[in-house]
């Protein structure tokens, strides 16, 4: 089976590739390097022993996907490439669409064009499909209405996907609902690592405060309807997150008919900022200084997921805890110190 993974050098993208590889997949590995390093490669290879063929690519080009795509007989696509930043969406939504939807869409078409018996399209969509939350958890079939230009890019890609494969034969998608992923592969080698100095998520930013990169916190507000004041977040494990990928795979392998899905990926838990910070603190035995500050724009008070579905349907659910989380996220950064 040939697989294309597209954004594999990212940090959801590389930690499902070595679960991939390490379950015996033959992949293409595709990247544009924006917001990741050819190192990350190194990384992989060294992790699974393995070589893996690279294609430096933008999956905005038509052309050039489409060449790839028939090239290598792409049959199955892991499409994690993508912008990610909430705040630059709302400031260049021009981009957000050129690179998350219409880059999507080449990708989506292009398999269409496959001349195969089973085209399959994995999707990395997003919590903020959802929007405000009128009903906790979010459930699969809660309305759809999100509050910034990055949801909506994923939004509109979760419906072309979705009319694509309804309206074409041998088509099985699914796009996958992530909640707030963090922590780090066990080698302590593949994390959440963004190219900009001031992280803008959570464990990120920990992370560099706990290295003494940056003072302090600014935790977005302390007057929220929680039980700390703190805003509430699903936060899942990237190890567990990526084994959510195979399930999915699976899955659809194991079908015979067309199939289009979509399914959260997340703990089915909440914890507050505050309480992910303390943990931190706790497991790592490392002080975090932090302020409070005023909230941020466009962040929800408290969202979690539904994990029914994935579990009926994918028989997956996550394994790890808060603290494996907080552990691995600061061996991470600690080995990212060493070779700098
Ligand atoms: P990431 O930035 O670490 O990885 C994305 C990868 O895509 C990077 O390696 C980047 O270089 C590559 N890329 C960007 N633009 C490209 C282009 N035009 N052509 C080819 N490659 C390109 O992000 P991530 O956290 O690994 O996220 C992966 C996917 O999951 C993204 O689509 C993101 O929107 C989605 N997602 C992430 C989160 C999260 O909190 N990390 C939550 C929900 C959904
Ligand atoms: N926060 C702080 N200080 C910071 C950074 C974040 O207090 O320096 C707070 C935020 O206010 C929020 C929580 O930490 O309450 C988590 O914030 P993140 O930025 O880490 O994550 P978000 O929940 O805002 O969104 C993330 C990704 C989105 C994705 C969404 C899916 O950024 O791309 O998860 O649930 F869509």
């Amino acid at each position: 089976m040939n697989i294309l993974v597209t954004g594999a050098l990212g940090y959801i993208g590389s930690n499902t590739t070595i679960k991939l590889i390490e379950s015996g997949y033959k992949l293409y590995l595709l990247d544009n390097l924006h917001n990741s390093s050819i190192d990350t490669l190194n990384k992989i290879e060294k992790i699974t022993k393995k070589k893996q063929t690279f294609i430096e690519a933008d999956i905005r080009d038509h052309n050039e996907i489409n060449n790839i795509l028939k090239k290598y007989k792409i049959e199955t696509i892991f499409h994690f490439a993508g912008l990610k930043s909430v705040k630059e969406s709302e400031n260049s939504p021009e981009k957000y669409f050129e690179v998350n939807f219409e880059g999507s869409k080449n990708l989506i078409d292009g398999l269409n064009l496959q001349k195969i018996k089973k085209k399959i399209f994995i999707f990395s969509s997003s919590a903020c499909v959802y929007g405000n939350p009128k009903k906790l958890p979010y459930k699969e079939d809660h309305p759809l209405s999100p509050e910034n230009a990055y949801g909506k890019t994923k939004l509109k890609v979760e419906l072309y996907l979705k009319q694509t494969s309804l309206s074409n034969t041998n088509w099985q998608a699914i796009a996958l609902r992530y909640f707030n992923p963090i922590g780090a592969h066990s080698s302590g080698f593949l994390g959440d690592n963004p190219l900009n100095d001031t992280p803008e998520n959570l464990m990120p930013y920990i992370s560099r405060v706990a290295l003494g990169k940056l003072t302090h916190l600014e935790i977005f507000g302390s007057d929220y309807d929680t039980n700390d004041g703190t805003p509430v977040r699903d936060y899942i494990h990237i190890e567990d997150l990526a084994e959510g990928h195979l399930a999915a795979f699976n899955f659809l392998k194991n079908k015979k008919n067309d199939v289009y899905e979509e399914i959260n990926l997340g703990k089915g838990k909440g914890y507050s900022v505050l309480e992910l910070v303390e943990t931190f603190q706790k497991i790592n035995k490392i002080n975090i200084p932090y302020e409070f500050s005023k909230r941020r724009l466009g962040d929800i008070s408290k969202y979690y997921a539904d994990v029914e579905k994935s579990k009926n349907l994918l028989g997956w659910k996550t394994k790890k805890t808060l603290e494996e989380m907080c552990k691995s996220s600061w061996e991470f950064e600690k080995k990212l110190k060493e070779n700098e």
